[in-house]
């Protein structure tokens, strides 16, 4: 994970370095730090937090640069501190370094540097990055870091300082993402380009161990053996949005409050009422592939794995297409058996998974066509895909996913529909789904506008410190989520659970201290639900339904119900999902957690 940003230019270097800084926080926010040079000097400033608190050190010193990289840490190599913050420095303070991504051979490369005399200050595996660009600089700073770079293994995404060099940034980029934007007399290097959109939209995306020579007005690249490229400048497609709070405390909550628009833009252009079918503009010509597909192999990690685990069912259940759906980072341990006929869909908010890119990678190197379903624009996923259906959510900040999980959803019912079209599914058949997917936004936002019931519910509930959420079917996966929600912005001890598996084992957890979600809204398996409900009563367990409005029996028998609107069981994921983040988040707003930004996590996990 975390985030680089650096700039090269004359206007405000620090102040730059942390406007875009602050627009990376989502990738991580233990610590943070910055350095560059001035008057033939490594300067820096580190602080273990949030960019904010750098900001405030920066501010008591007077920090000044001509030229500024900075960094955004997610720990992996050494716990949250001021030493193991980025950047890092050589022995003599010659150069500073910033990292994102794991070297993975770094514990060599360290016991042979210190048996060259080479002291370490730090637990990170970036700081050998430092010492040895400092080992092999003769006065060309590209050459010395193309002879690290050849050293290193693992994903990794660089930018260098030197103080003989105040008009230059190197970056590199393996594995890890890095894009440079090409300004009017400046330029900018970070991990992810939105952070730098407002300022140029001209960007050029390094890999595969390029290295950037970037300069206020000249950018050179260099293949990793030093040959020089001409590389491609392409132009960022950024959506202008709100991205303020707004009327709300956490970026969280607006998150949650967006779904109406996010669900009608996820279906906007994709629906041809007509023939009661979807339309993907960028599949056209893969159409008669898609006609053909015999089996659909899902790849995606968190909330997006649970999103693929729902489409699973779904496209069983229309589609009559057999579905494998895989956890990224478990994908890759298996050699996976691939016919053509497969079609491969990657799920990613962000794009930048570094365990669903490895998994892509391993496919594509296959020969397999890959189909990502991706939030942001000119990310790794989107780049590297054959065909991308963006979910146009706009950010998602929050670092639990909210709007993305039910815009892909959204999108995967669409396509479940359109292949279900291209086989059996009636016109009528297609035209009614569609009429259930339409009402979705205006059923998402009735159940935000009772949102008082849920928050009292919460209230009541937030003091327990473990959960189970049950469901069935469609409601499994959505289970599945809803704990995931809980466990991450309240850190509650919360397991999703199919229904029928607690007999299994689970049951044995079940006491008064421990409530249970009960997601009952698929009508297949509501008597189902309701007989395990009543296993969890009669063992003195407390019950939370989520049932449809059209439940009535569980109001009965539950302690506390949830009623939302009533939809068809492939849409109720959505829907429900809606009532367990505002649980989620109502908890942890009364237990006073922080919910944007949890302890331990970061919203883009770029390492494996
Ligand atoms: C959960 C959450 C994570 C992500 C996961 C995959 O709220 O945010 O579980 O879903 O890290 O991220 P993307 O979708 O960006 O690949």
């Amino acid at each position: 994970m975390c985030g680089i940003y650096g700039y090269v230019g004359s206007n405000n270097p620090v102040k730059k370095a942390i406007e875009g800084l602050k627009k990376l926080e989502y990738r991580g926010y233990d610590s943070a730090g910055i350095a560059g040079v001035k008057d033939g000097k490594i300067l820096s400033c580190k602080e273990v937090g949030k960019v904010s608190r750098l900001e405030e050190e920066i501010e008591k010193s007077h920090l000044s640069l001509d030229v500024a990289i900075s960094h955004t840490r997610w720990a992996t190599h050494g716990e949250p501190s001021q030493i193991n913050a980025h950047p890092h420095f050589d022995d003599k303070k010659s150069l500073a370094v910033v990292h994102n991504g794991i070297i993975e051979n770094y514990q060599g490369l360290k016991d042979e540097l210190k048996k060259k005399g080479v002291e370490f200050l730090s637990d990170t595996d970036t700081e050998v990055v430092a010492h040895l660009i400092s080992h092999f600089y003769k006065g060309d700073l590209v050459q010395a870091v193309k002879e690290t770079v050849q050293l290193l293994k693992g994903a990794f995404a660089l930018a260098i300082v030197h103080k003989d060099h105040p008009d230059s940034i190197v970056a590199v980029a393996h594995e890890s993402p890095m894009v440079i934007g090409i300004g009017n007399e400046e330029a900018f290097i970070a991990s992810d380009p939105n952070s730098f959109a407002p300022h140029t939209r001209k960007v050029v995306f390094l890999s595969n161990s390029e290295i950037a020579l970037v300069k206020k007005d000249k950018l050179e690249v260099f293949s990793s053996d030093m040959e020089r490229l001409e590389k491609k400048q392409e132009e960022l497609k950024v959506g202008v949005y709100d991205s303020s709070k707004g009327q709300f405390e956490h970026y969280t909550l607006k998150e949650i409050f967006e779904q109406p628009q996010t669900i009608r833009n996820a279906l906007s252009g994709k629906i041809n009422e007509e023939l009661g079918t979807a339309v993907f503009t960028g599949l056209q010509q893969e159409l008669p592939r898609l006609g053909s597909v015999s089996r659909i192999l899902i790849l995606a990690c968190g909330t997006s794995w649970h999103a693929g685990y729902v489409a699973s069912y779904l496209f069983e259940e229309f589609s009559r297409i057999p579905v494998q759906v895989e956890i990224s980072s478990e994908f890759r341990y298996k050699n996976p058996i691939l016919n053509e006929n497969a079609l491969v869909i990657a799920i990613s908010q962000s794009g930048e998974t570094a365990d669903t890119l490895a998994a892509v990678r391993e496919l594509k190197a296959k020969g397999a066509k890959v189909l990502a379903l991706c939030n942001v624009q000119g990310s790794s996923l989107a780049r590297e895909s054959d065909y991308t259906i963006f979910l146009n959510a706009g950010p998602e900040v929050g670092v639990c996913s909210t709007k993305a999980f039910t815009s892909q959803l959204t999108i995967l019912s669409l396509l479940a529909l359109l292949l279900a079209r291209m086989r059996h599914l009636s016109r009528d058949e297609g035209v009614r789904f569609l009429n259930h997917l339409n009402k979705l936004p205006d059923l998402v936002k009735s159940i935000l506008e009772e949102r008082e019931i849920i928050r009292g519910i919460a209230k009541k509930y937030s003091s327990f410190d473990n959960f189970f959420f049950l469901g069935r079917q469609y409601m499994y996966p959505t289970a599945l989520e809803g704990a995931l929600k809980l466990k991450e912005i309240s850190y509650i001890n919360a397991n999703g659970y199919p229904a029928g598996e607690m007999k299994h084992g689970p049951i044995a957890l079940i006491n008064p201290d421990c409530p249970t979600v009960a997601l009952t809204t698929n009508k297949k398996t509501y008597a189902k639900m309701l007989s395990n409900i009543m296993e969890v009563k009669a063992r003195k367990g407390p019950v939370i339904a989520i049932a449809s409005k059209d439940e009535k029996d569980v109001d009965r028998i539950a302690d506390d119900v949830i009623f939302i609107p009533e939809t068809i069981d492939s849409l109720s994921p959505i829907l429900a999902t809606i009532a367990t983040q505002l649980l989620a988040y109502y908890i942890a707003y009364e237990r006073g957690e922080s919910i944007d930004q949890p302890r331990n996590l970061a919203k883009s996990v770029t390492v494996e």
